[in-house]
C-alpha cells in the first residue's frame, strides 16, 4: 500500500438514487415511501425555467414537512453558470439545511467550482449554527469535468460521491446519440469473416472509458462512484445490464429516473448470496492458511492470496451494511 492514506467518505448505502423533480410535489410522498436508498429532489434539468422558484419552495417545504424516514436526502442545485444556483444554495440550506444530507452539483467542471459551493455552504452552516456538515455529490457530465475528474474528487472534505451523467456527457462530447445511456449499434466491431463468409457484429459499450475513469477518481479519493440515468424505463432488461456493467467496474449504485428502476438498482447493487458465501469461504480459507504459515492456497482449484482477502472483505462488508 502507498504511505498515502485514503480517507473514506461516510459509509452510506447508495445502491439506488431516485430522481424526483422539485416541480412535482405530488410525487414526494410516494418517493418517501419507496425503497430508494437516496433521493435527490431536483431543481435543475427536470424543472422548467418558469417553475424554478416554485420548485425551490416545494423542496424546502418537503424537506421540513415530509417524513423521509432514514433516507439520505439530497437536492440537485442548478449549475454554477446559472443565476438560480446561489439562491438554490442559500434558500435550501438556510431553510431546510438540518434535514439535508447532500447537495448534488451538476456539470461540475473544475475544482474551483467545488470550492465556490463549499465556501457558500460553510458560511450558511456557520451562520445558522448547524452542527452537521452537508456532503457533496458531483455529476461528472461534461468533457471539462471528465478532464478534471481527479482534481474535482479531491477538492473538498464534503465530497462523498461522483455520478456519471451520461446524457449531458453525450451532449458535451458531441457523441452521436440522443438516448440517455444504453448501447448504440454504431459502436461495434466486426469479426473477421466466418466460415460461411459472413461477419458477426459485436456491440461495444460506448460509455466504458468514462465510467471506468470516474470509478478510479472516486475510489482514489475515498468516494462512492455511481452510474447515472438510464432513460428507457420500459426496458428493465437494458437497465439491469447497464447496472451490472457499472457494478462490475466498482460502482456502488445507479440512478432511478422512474420508481420501477429502484428495485432493479437495489437488486443489482447488492452482492448475491452466492457471492457473499464465496467471499466468506475465501476469508475462512485464508485464515486457515495464515495459521499454517501459508500466504497463498487453492480454493475450488483456483489460487487465492492476500489480495483475495481484500476483495472478499469488500463484499462481506457491503452485505453487512445492507443488513443494517
Ligand atoms: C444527468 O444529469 C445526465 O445528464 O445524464
Ligand atoms: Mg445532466
Amino acid at each position: 500500500m502507498s504511505f498515502h492514506v485514503i480517507t473514506q467518505a461516510p459509509a452510506r448505502l447508495n445502491r439506488s438514487e431516485l430522481a424526483v423533480p422539485g416541480s412535482a410535489p405530488q410525487m414526494f410522498e410516494k418517493a418517501a415511501a419507496s425503497e430508494a436508498d437516496v433521493i435527490f429532489l431536483d431543481l435543475e434539468d427536470a424543472v422548467a425555467p418558469d417553475d424554478k422558484a416554485q420548485a425551490r419552495k416545494n423542496v424546502i417545504r418537503a424537506l421540513n414537512e415530509i417524513d423521509w424516514g432514514k433516507k439520505t436526502m439530497s437536492v440537485r442545485i442548478n449549475g454554477l453558470d446559472t443565476h438560480y444556483m446561489y439562491r438554490d444554495v442559500v434558500d435550501v440550506v438556510e431553510q431546510a439545511g438540518e434535514r439535508l444530507d447532500l447537495i448534488m452539483i451538476p456539470k461540475v467542471g473544475t475544482a474551483a467550482d467545488v470550492y465556490a459551493v463549499d465556501m457558500l455552504v460553510t458560511q450558511i452552516e456557520d451562520a445558522k449554527g448547524y452542527r452537521k456538515r452537508i456532503g457533496f455529490e458531483h455529476i461528472i457530465e461534461t468533457a471539462l469535468g471528465m478532464q478534471n475528474v481527479s482534481a474535482i474528487a479531491a477538492a473538498s472534505k464534503r465530497n462523498e460521491s461522483l455520478h456519471f451523467g451520461v446524457a449531458d456527457y453525450a451532449a458535451s462530447t458531441r457523441a452521436r446519440t440522443t438516448n440517455i445511456g444504453g448501447v448504440n449499434p454504431d459502436y461495434a466491431v466486426l469479426t473477421d469473416r466466418l466460415e460461411d463468409g459472413s461477419r458477426a457484429v459485436h456491440w461495444g459499450d460506448m460509455w466504458h472509458y468514462a465510467l471506468a475513469r470516474l470509478v478510479v477518481a472516486a475510489r482514489a479519493n475515498g468516494l462512492r462512484p455511481l452510474d447515472g440515468p438510464f432513460g428507457d424505463f420500459n426496458d428493465p432488461e437494458g437497465y439491469r445490464a447497464a447496472a451490472k456493467r457499472a457494478a462490475v467496474l466498482g460502482c456502488e449504485g445507479k440512478w432511478a429516473i422512474h420508481p420501477s428502476q429502484i428495485a432493479l438498482a437495489n437488486e443489482v447493487m447488492s452482492p448475491s448470496e452466492a457471492e457473499v458465501t464465496r467471499a466468506k469461504r475465501i476469508l475462512e480459507a485464508m485464515e486457515k492458511a495464515a495459521a499454517e504459515g501459508k500466504g497463498a492456497v487453492s480454493l475450488d482449484g483456483r489460487l487465492i492470496d492476500y489480495a483475495s482477502i481484500r476483495q472478499a472483505e469488500v463484499l462481506v462488508q457491503k452485505a453487512r451494511q445492507i443488513a443494517g
